[in-house]
């Protein structure tokens, strides 16, 4: 491996994550700034684009491929399109600047869309993909010991917290139960009423099919040489004390409460994060959207590979989405095993 390949690797790798932490954000400006940034690094058809008239360009979008497309199937790759800024038709070359004299109307900005390109041969850089937080039993032995510690003092700290209010009509607070020793979280919304009695996550109707869905993984071994019951994965909430009603989480619930899910995650270091609904996606990804919208991705959380799923409460009221949450688990399965 030459040092041009790694120079290479480098420059990939940190575009790629700029363009999903932007994209994810939703802010399009400022991918169009990696690009330009990307542009000087690497000699690709957009630095020509960029020069051509905008109606030259606007018959022949330019794809320029950042990160080449894994092999693996489910992960998005990434690309840029490179379109001309779209001018109405009246625009004159001139306009009137703040001090009422006639100035030349700068160029059109290019405006640039993130875009899926078609699988295609796996390439060598995609041994450079980021380090990912390690999966598989003996691999994480010494770090699921180390996390016993920071689980149990996260969750007496929970245990006594009177930070939002739910305290005052929780019954039991419910931190999360299980263990960081496969890597696999799955994290969900707030406690119920069982949950909110036993002081469990997931124990009620939602969490019985829940325990379903992982033992069909277990049944189907998705993971091979992995035993997945509720013992052999980590279950906590983004709120850990029940809404009254089983209302939605309030903003200001979420603000105080997520510290404490961030920093089961940091004990964790999970190899891959399943989020069931959307509270857990939206604070997780870090953007709004429909679970739709937001399942069949794969996104990144610090050392973690994240996914979405339907809540299986979502499940319980409507059964069609079952067979996505399998689909789901079987990418989650897919990811898990994959660099
Ligand atoms: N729904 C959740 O989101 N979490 C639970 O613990 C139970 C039901």
């Amino acid at each position: 491996m030459t040092d041009d390949h790694r120079d290479l690797a480098e420059i990939a790798r940190a575009t790629r994550r700029y363009l999903e932490r932007e994209r994810a954000a939703g802010r399009g400006d400022l991918i169009a700034d990696a690009v330009a940034k990307t542009k000087t690094k690497a000699k690709t058809p957009a630095r020509e684009d960029a020069k051509a008239p905008a109606r030259e360009s606007a018959k022949a979008p330019i794809k320029v491929q950042i990160r080449p497309p894994s092999q693996e199937e489910g992960r998005e790759p990434l690309a840029v399109r490179l379109e001309p800024f779209p001018a109405p038709g009246n625009v004159t070359a001139k306009r009137t600047n703040l001090f009422g004299e006639e100035e030349a109307m700068p160029a059109p900005a290019p405006v640039i869309e993130v875009i899926e390109v078609a699988k295609t041969a796996p390439s060598p850089l995609d041994v450079f993909d980021d380090d990912l937080n390690p999966g598989g039993l003996d691999a994480r032995k010494t770090l699921a010991a180390d996390a016993i510690a920071v689980l149990d003092q996260v969750a007496a700290e929970v245990c006594a917290c009177t930070q939002c209010g739910l305290c005052d009509t929780r019954t039991k607070a419910v931190p999360g139960v299980g263990t960081a020793r496969s890597g696999i979280v799955f994290v969900g919304e707030a406690p119920g009423a069982d949950e909110d009695r036993l002081g469990e996550p997931f124990v009620g109707r939602a969490g019985q099919l829940l325990d379903k869905i992982i033992k069909a993984m277990d049944e189907a071994q998705l993971i091979p040489n992995l035993p997945l019951d509720r013992s052999t994965v980590y279950i906590c909430n983004v709120l850990k004390c029940r809404p009254p009603e089983n209302r939605n989480p309030l903003p200001h619930e979420i603000e105080v409460c997520s510290p404490y899910l961030k920093r089961q995650l940091v004990a964790i270091q999970p190899r891959i994060i399943c989020c069931l609904g959307k509270f857990a996606a939206e604070l997780l990804v870090g953007v709004k959207g429909t679970i739709g919208g937001l399942r069949g991705k794969v996104y990144r959380y610090q050392g973690a590979k994240l996914i979405v799923t339907y809540h299986p409460a979502a499940c319980l009221r409507n059964p069609a989405y079952k067979r996505p949450v399998w689909e789901d688990m079987q990418l989650l399965a897919r990811e898990y095993l994959s660099d």
